[in-house]
């Protein structure tokens, strides 16, 4: 149910594809036990640089299984914590774009918005329909939308379940930029191109936990002073390093970096 292929100029692009059509990929446990694995495999392999998550030219996900859910008690998704692996994409420190095609809707938009970057092509569609069968997000998607949006935008989407536009995602700010459909993939890579050129560590710093803190991320996780102080901290770690000072002695030298990772 997952495919995961090299691409890239450089051959350290993972494309991570769902892949279980006839269901629009609705996220049953099969699906999501695979994206674990899949997506812990490429974050300890040191030839896979960044990530692009992509579905079909239909669905990226049409959220999770619902037929599988329908059977599942209050025991099941409690004491046996069926979700247990869900969020492991939250987890993963290399920079993960979404390329996101056709309907994105509940667990669906919520993988969307563990990503980094979020490029759309322009048939997609987001939301969080949980309400009209039910139940709620259970993914992130009470946390993230307030986070990336505002909280009459999330309690819309929360409350009503209305489905938004890759236009509409855009002017909210979950997408950064939207694409012909067939244009859509190449482009994720050419991004993860720009991303995999720089060095894996320094890129680390801007997106992943170190000392368990983080840069970016650490704006949505804390408050603006304890975030402040997460960036200057990261900031002064980087003269430690060894590619802060190849990056800066090359730009002074009008060359390409060589980046060691160090
Ligand atoms: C199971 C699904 C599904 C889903 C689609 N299918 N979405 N199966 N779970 N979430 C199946 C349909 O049953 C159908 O199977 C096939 O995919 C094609 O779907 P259609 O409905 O025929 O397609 P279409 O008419 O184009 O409508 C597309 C759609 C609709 C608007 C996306 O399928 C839809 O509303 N899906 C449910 C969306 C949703 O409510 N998502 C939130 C789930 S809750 P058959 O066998 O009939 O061909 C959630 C919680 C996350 O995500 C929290 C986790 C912790």
């Amino acid at each position: 149910m997952i495919t995961l292929t090299r691409t890239g100029a450089q051959e350290n692009v993972a494309l991570v594809t769902l892949n279980r059509p006839n269901a629009l990929n609705a996220l049953c446990r099969q699906l999501m036990q695979e994206l674990s694995e899949t997506l812990l495999k490429i974050e300890y392999d040191e030839s896979y640089r960044v990530i692009v998550l992509t579905g079909n030219e239909k669905a990226f996900a049409a959220g999770a299984d619902i037929k599988e859910m329908a059977k599942l008690e209050f025991k099941d998704v409690f004491q046996n914590d069926f979700f247990t692996n869900w969020d492991t994409l939250s987890h993963i420190t290399k920079p993960v774009i979404a390329a996101v095609n056709g309907f994105a809707l509940g667990g669906g938009t919520e993988l969307a918005l563990m990503c980094d970057i979020v490029y759309a092509g322009e048939n997609a569609v987001f939301g969080q329909p949980e309400i009209s069968i039910g139940t709620i997000p259970g993914l992130g998607g009470t946390q993230r939308w307030p986070r990336f949006t505002n909280k009459s935008i999330a309690m819309e989407l929360c409350l009503a379940g209305d489905k938004i536009s890759a236009q509409d995602a855009k002017e909210v700010g979950l997408v950064s930029k939207i694409f012909t459909v067939q244009q859509l993939i190449p482009e994720a890579v050419l991004l993860a191109d720009r991303i995999a050129k720089n060095s894996p560590l320094i890129v680390k710093t801007v997106k992943a936990r170190l000392c368990r803190g983080s840069s970016i991320n650490a704006a949505y996780e804390t408050s603006l002073s304890q975030g402040l102080q997460t960036e200057k901290h990261l900031f002064q770690s980087t003269f430690a390093t060894n590619d802060r000072l190849e990056g800066m002695t090359a730009f002074a030298e009008k060359r390409a970096p060589k980046w060691t990772n160090q």
